[in-house]
């Protein structure tokens, strides 16, 4: 198959980990026969200190005309403590999710065998986790009228959502909870927030249209306890925007580590691959820091692309080298650690 992929490494230790997903993609292009055409492309910080944009027009047309595009990550601390700052690298990844549409995030939690005991949480707890957090991407409070008023001293954000919103994400996770143990749980605030009636009100009206879902609702609130007190009881959940954003660091926890956690952004068009972990500014250009995250997205973009076995190779490479220690310094343990680049190395060499 030919491919053409747009790159978007971004900032902080963005760049370091998408190198490595890179050399590990390109050794599957070469065992399966395929041809992959990577093309580079501006965002975040380093895209406003090149073009004073952090999604420019030109990284669009790129993402836009790819069969997928990878992602490393964005953000840069010079912006974080400066809340006057008139453009931010974040803005660019919320442009970018919504000029391509990107409504669906999803994002697994699993537990890795080898590392079930860098868990802060207990073995018989964790153990077989298998969910996935299906995240509404581009609407809800991210995306609504946002603003101050009363000279400068009240500020507001509004968690707006359509029905159309809510009803095509929940479709996405009836179908998902389908093709696996058929239990979606639709998180929310409908005690309190009118945005979350509609939501409970819209899933409950597809419920006839998939009968054999089992469908349980839950407060928010109630989730954040319960998904690290036994997340086990979990397979899909569908929650709004900011919801999700919380949900899923939390639930990163359970896998031990935010390093390993990948996902996949998906609407009608191109879908975008990204590690779950921020730009890490700490670590960038160190050669330290995890690339497993990213190497793992790489594995979902094969997957949804119906390459399995490529998908599939990956993953077993990053246990195998999980399992043989071959890790960095975040996994390992004040044991031997590696470099970035000498896993990345690794893990293409074993393809
Ligand atoms: C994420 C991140 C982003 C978000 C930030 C960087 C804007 O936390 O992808 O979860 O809040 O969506
Ligand atoms: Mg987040």
């Amino acid at each position: 198959m030919k491919l053409n992929i747009a790159l978007l490494a971004g900032d902080g230790i963005g760049p370091e980990v998408v190198d490595q997903a890179v050399k590990v993609c390109d050794a599957i292009a070469k065992k399966y026969n395929h041809e992959i055409s990577w093309k580079p492309a501006l965002t975040g910080a380093a895209a406003i200190d090149a073009v004073g944009e952090p999604y420019p027009d030109e990284t669009h047309e790129i993402c836009a005309s790819s069969d997928a595009v990878l992602f490393g990550a964005i953000g840069h601390p010079r912006f974080d403590n400066d809340p006057s700052a008139k453009v931010r690298p974040e803005q660019g990844l919320l442009k970018m999710r919504q000029k391509l549409g990107l409504f669906a995030n999803v994002r697994p939690t699993f537990t890795f065998p080898s590392l079930i005991d860098k868990s802060p949480l207990k073995r018989d707890r964790i153990e077989g986790t298998d969910l996935i957090i299906l995240r509404e991407l581009t609407g809800g409070v991210y995306f609504g009228e946002r603003g101050r008023k009363d000279d400068n001293n009240t500020a507001f954000d509004t968690m707006t959502y359509q029905r159309f919103e809510i009803e095509r994400l929940a479709k996405k996770g009836f179908e998902m909870a389908m093709k696996r143990s058929k239990k979606l749980c639709c998180v929310d605030k409908a005690n309190v927030l009118e945005s979350s009636r509609l939501w409970r009100e819209t899933v409950q009206s597809m419920e006839k249209d998939f009968p054999e879902v089992e469908v349980s609702y839950e407060f928010v609130d109630a989730t954040a306890m319960r998904l690290i007190q036994w997340p086990k009881g979990y397979d899909v959940i569908i929650t709004a925007n900011l919801f999700g954003d919380i949900l899923t660091d939390e639930a990163s926890v359970i896998s031990g580590s935010m390093g390993l956690m990948p996902s996949s952004s998906v609407g009608s068009k191109v879908s975008l691959y990204e590690p779950i972990h921020g730009s890490y500014p700490q670590a960038a250009g160190k050669d330290i820091a995890n690339p497993l995250a990213t190497v793992l997205s790489a594995a979902m973009l094969f997957e949804d692309l119906d390459l399995t076995k490529e998908a599939e190779e990956i993953r077993r490479v990053v246990n195998k080298s999980l399992a043989e220690g071959m890790v960095t310094e975040d996994l390992a343990e004040g044991g031997t650690s590696y470099k970035t680049s000498e896993v990345g190395n690794w893990l293409a060499k074993n393809i």
